[in-house]
């Protein structure tokens, strides 16, 4: 038999999760016995809420055991669009709803459905480090836009447009932000609207997984309810990992024009087929209490992240524009600390900290910190980046 080489060219680009791979690293050098604090995690650091848990209890003893539809359970599919029609003002039908196996795999789904080779797709930068994969993965061209944190990562529309080619098939959108935490603007939300109004062949993903961790004062609005006239070239994505502290459970949606939708299912029904079936029955519970059920958890969140803000900027080396969102902040290392990479390798081996380099979401001179942990690991993991930043200076 002739050698070759057993991995499609496709997958050979792929790259994994940096920042899961941290996490991993984090756990297994804690198993070691090592001394180790992360401030990388991803996730929230609540349990899931009983009332979701003993729900999807008695959906198993009540036998959703089975195969169910591959578009996902009808019941939780029209409380998702009831969710979207109500609270989003963006009136949504079942029909315009996918249940997928996270928010990561809504997206998937999506790019898979709607991106052919070579198709570009515009990412302002920092961004969720999957998206540029997940592009490539479909044989399209990420394109990162670059923004700068001393303005707080502001998106420039004009620079935007300039990025702008024949090619060009979608722009992503992701508020609140993962690492920055920024929430767009309704200027913003209206400046891009008027952008696409321009090119009627660029859509847009918006990525609202965040939308309700937010300060009190700040507000969450879509681009699809800013501009209902563009709603069939809005695709959205949600999930239940983030508000609901639901990341192990895997439960996702997309909200799409019909037709994608069905093409979206079509894909699902040949590859995962259906999202765990008592586990939509555990969220269709939790989508039924959004917001309220949440709201101890996005005060917490709030608290911590405003106390972590404060922290930051007294710290010689860090500049941190202060932002609303998510339960991360995105400072700026000043230049003599070096990139964010060979930054984040000292702070693991020397101090003992686990953070994830900004390179990871196209920014190499940023560091993410999570504040979903407790404020006394806040404090530990502030005190070793402290110690880190003296050895250099
Ligand atoms: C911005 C953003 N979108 C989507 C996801 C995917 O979430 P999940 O697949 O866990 O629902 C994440 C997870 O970290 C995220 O940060």
């Amino acid at each position: 038999m002739k050698n070759y080489d057993v991995i499609s060219k496709r997958a050979l680009g792929l790259k994994p999760s940096l920042t899961l791979e941290i996490s991993a690293l984090a756990q297994s050098l804690k198993k070691e016995g090592k001394n180790i604090c992360s401030l990388s995690a991803g996730e929230p650091d609540y349990d899931t809420p009983d009332f979701i848990i003993e729900a999807t209890q008695k959906a198993l003893k009540d036998g959703f055991t089975r195969y169910g539809p591959a578009a996902g359970d009808s019941e939780l599919r029209e409380a998702i669009a009831n969710k979207f029609s109500n609270i989003n003002k963006i009136p949504t039908r079942l029909e315009n709803i996918l249940i997928t196996n996270g928010g990561k795999q809504a997206i998937f789904n999506l790019f898979q459905t709607i991106l052919n080779p070579g198709d570009e797709v515009l990412i302002p930068s920092p961004y969720w480090l999957s998206y540029p994969e997940i592009t490539r993965f479909a044989e399209a061209i990420p394109i990162p836009i670059e923004s700068s944190p001393v303005n707080g990562f502001i998106i420039d529309i004009e620079k935007l447009e300039k990025y702008i080619t024949k090619k060009t098939k979608l722009i992503i959108l992701n508020s609140p932000c993962n690492p920055t935490g920024r929430i767009l603007t309704i200027r913003e939300l209206e400046g891009i609207a008027k952008l696409l109004r321009k090119y009627p062949n660029i859509s847009i993903l918006s990525d609202e997984i965040y939308e309700f961790l937010i300060s009190e004062d700040a507000c969450h609005v879509s681009i699809a309810s800013v501009a209902p006239d563009l709603i069939d070239r809005v695709y959205i994505v949600n999930g239940f990992a983030k508000s609901w502290a639901m990341t192990g459970w895997r439960v996702g949606y997309l909200r799409a024009s019909n037709s994608v939708i069905k093409k979206c299912v079509a894909l699902q029904s040949q590859s995962t087929s259906n999202v765990c079936s008592f586990v939509q029955r555990g969220a269709l519970v939790a989508i039924q209490k959004e917001p309220s059920g949440i709201k101890y958890m996005i005060k917490s969140y709030n608290q911590r992240r405003k106390y972590l803000t404060k922290c930051i900027n007294n710290i010689e080396g860090l500049n941190l524009v202060p932002q609303d969102g998510a339960f991360y902040v995105f400072p700026k290392l000043d230049s003599n600390l070096g990139a964010s990479l060979n930054f984040c390798k000292k702070l693991l081996e020397e101090e003992g900290l686990a953070l994830v380099p900004g390179i990871a979401f196209g920014d190499d001179s940023c560091i993410r910190i999570s504040c979903s942990v407790s404020e006394e690991i806040i404090n530990d993991g502030l005190t070793r980046l402290q110690s880190a930043i003296d050895k250099i200076n």
